[in-house]
């Protein structure tokens, strides 16, 4: 496990700023790019991605256009969940390298790319030294970090409520006759953030990585950090049925989204401006109409709660244009929205719309007012993969089978080239790779005009080109034959998006004239001259910047 000394004196090395955009801050005007550490590039031929690696592919997220890479968790852990069971905040895991991440650092900063990294505060490892020695003795003084209780009046657990990764939240200590709770694997035990301690040795990592020169974090979780101190029952929601898995077939009313959970973020927030320019996003959990809460108001939370609306929305032009109204209603006025559109917890877009979709998905994530996110592989058209059963690393998969909750599909390594195991790793992967390796990997779609991987880098330049696509106001136009619309307007230009979501042509009953900035078909010249009506063609979107 390698620790770090003192911080490097200079504390934060600050980026040009693009030019033009200086008014805004970066995390409004940046496409954020997740990686998942473990799957991008090997270094060292243990079939695990690593900082090493990482390093070695900047040049490529400085080619696509990239402002800011979001890591997943890099620190020392038993690695039972992907990295999301910390056993030492403030040190890298050797698996991941040493201080390649000052170079790291250094270099994607040099390039003008911010650095986020995941922060899991509402749980550690069991084997980190802290829980160690809370559950040593009742009388320990950390005791009180971690969430003990005694058992019910039965003599079983404290209450209903469910681990995220199933049976019950609590696990039985025999050492010292308590349970203990826990949100997701028993291996995970959750911090007690009513302990003033526990905020503040929070605080501090936060302070740790910044000194650093972090640009910012992922709050992993943060909607359940605070649970009901009397510890109520959950009440059974009576929509769930059997096709949910047995966790998700209550309410989280007395564990999620608490009041003193939004107090602790608003904490955060506070330690985060403490330094200049540094952000926080944060995995919410949550569905359209609690996401406001996540943003606070005269008390700030995240500056970026994760939306999910784009890829959890069924893919038609009237139930996207309700979805994207629903969410930019939910949130406060003068809130930052944000659009994700995967992760390594979400199943792979292409593979539910295909790759002809996924074209026009590229083009609303990236002409949408909000950030942009996307994780590594997307901008490939990357599918779920088959994980053979003995194959299966992914707890959730291992602790509730048959349910289509195994996430390791999603976390299949990055495809760079036809060579061995896609230029990932020189030794075995630690997922296999997936199909179709040789058709789709960065080399061969960086040589073809037309490709998807173009495509993304053609809508990010023209945010770059055209600021409207950043700071215009989204003005929604009604969607008819199944292309939406929208157009996005500021400073007396607009700019028209129109997206046929279905594979026939359709026709745009729009009667206004313009020129064309982009096709997702990317064969048309870009700059000619339209006028509507149109027809666009099977899948097709169209990005038109309007005459006044
Ligand atoms: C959310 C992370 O995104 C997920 O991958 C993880 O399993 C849980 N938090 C538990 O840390």
């Amino acid at each position: 496990m390698t620790s770090f000394g003192a911080a490097p004196s200079g504390d934060h090395l600050s980026p040009s700023t693009r030019s033009g955009y200086e008014k805004i801050p970066w995390w409004q005007r940046v496409i954020i790019y997740e990686i998942a550490t473990i799957s991008f590039q090997d270094s060292n031929g243990d079939g695990k991605g690593d900082l090493a690696g990482l390093l070695s592919r900047t040049d490529y997220l400085e080619w696509l256009g990239i402002g800011a890479v979001w890591l997943t968790p890099v620190y020392p852990s038993p690695m039972l969940d992907l990295g999301y069971d910390i056993a030492d905040y403030c040190a890298i895991d050797p698996t991941f390298g040493t201080l390649d991440f000052d170079r790291l650092i250094q270099e994607l900063h040099q390039r003008d790319i911010r650095l986020i990294l995941d922060f899991v505060p509402n749980h550690t490892s069991d084997q980190h030294p802290w829980f160690l020695e809370s559950r040593s003795s009742r009388r320990n003084p950390k005791r009180d970090w971690y969430i003990w209780a005694d058992p019910s009046d039965n003599g079983g657990p404290p209450n209903n409520w469910q681990s995220r990764f199933s049976g019950s939240a609590w696990q039985w200590d025999d050492t010292t006759g308590q349970y203990y709770y826990h949100s997701f694997l028993r291996e995970q035990p959750d911090l007690n953030w009513r302990s003033p301690a526990v905020r503040e040795a929070m605080a501090e990592v936060l302070r740790f990585w910044m000194k650093r020169g972090v640009d910012g974090f992922r709050v992993d979780a943060s909607a359940v950090l605070a649970k009901d101190e009397l510890l109520r029952d959950n009440p059974v929601d009576p929509e769930a049925d059997e096709s949910k898995p047995p966790p998700q077939r209550y309410k989280n009313t007395f564990t999620d989204d608490r009041p003193e959970a939004m107090t602790y973020l608003a904490d955060l927030r506070k330690v985060v401006g403490e330094f200049d320019e540094r952000m926080l996003c944060g995995e919410v959990q949550g569905k359209t109409d609690r996401i406001g809460h996540f943003y606070g108001q005269d008390n700030p939370r995240l500056h970026l709660p994760l939306n999910f609306a784009l890829l959890d929305s069924p893919w038609d032009a009237i139930s996207l244009q309700a979805n994207i109204d629903a969410y930019l209603n939910a949130i406060p006025d003068k809130a930052w929205p944000d659009w994700v559109v995967g992760g390594h917890d979400k199943h792979r877009i292409a593979s539910k719309l295909g790759q002809a979709q996924a074209r026009n998905l590229a083009m609303l994530l990236l002409t949408l007012k909000g950030t942009p996110f996307f994780y590594a592989g997307d901008e490939l058209g990357m599918e779920q993969i088959t994980i053979p059963a003995d194959r299966v690393t992914d707890p959730f998969e291992k602790l509730v089978p048959g349910y289509d909750l195994n996430r390791d599909p999603e976390r299949a390594p990055m495809r760079w080239d036809d060579s061995l195991n896609g230029g990932f790793s020189k030794g075995e992967p630690w997922l296999p790779m997936g199909l179709g390796v040789a058709e789709r990997n960065v080399a061969v779609l960086q040589k073809d005009d037309r490709s998807l991987l173009q495509l993304y880098k053609r809508l990010i330049a023209l945010r770059v080109s055209e600021p409207g696509l950043i700071v215009g106001d989204y003005v929604p136009v009604p969607s008819r034959n199944d292309i939406l619309t929208y157009r996005r307007v500021v400073d007396g230009e607009a700019i028209f998006v129109a997206l046929n979501l279905v594979p026939e042509a359709r026709r745009l009953t729009w009667q206004g004239a313009g020129r064309l900035l982009l096709t997702t078909h990317l064969d048309q010249f870009h700059g000619e001259r339209v006028r509507g009506p149109l027809l666009l063609r099977p899948d097709e979107g169209v990005v038109i910047k309007l005459k006044d």
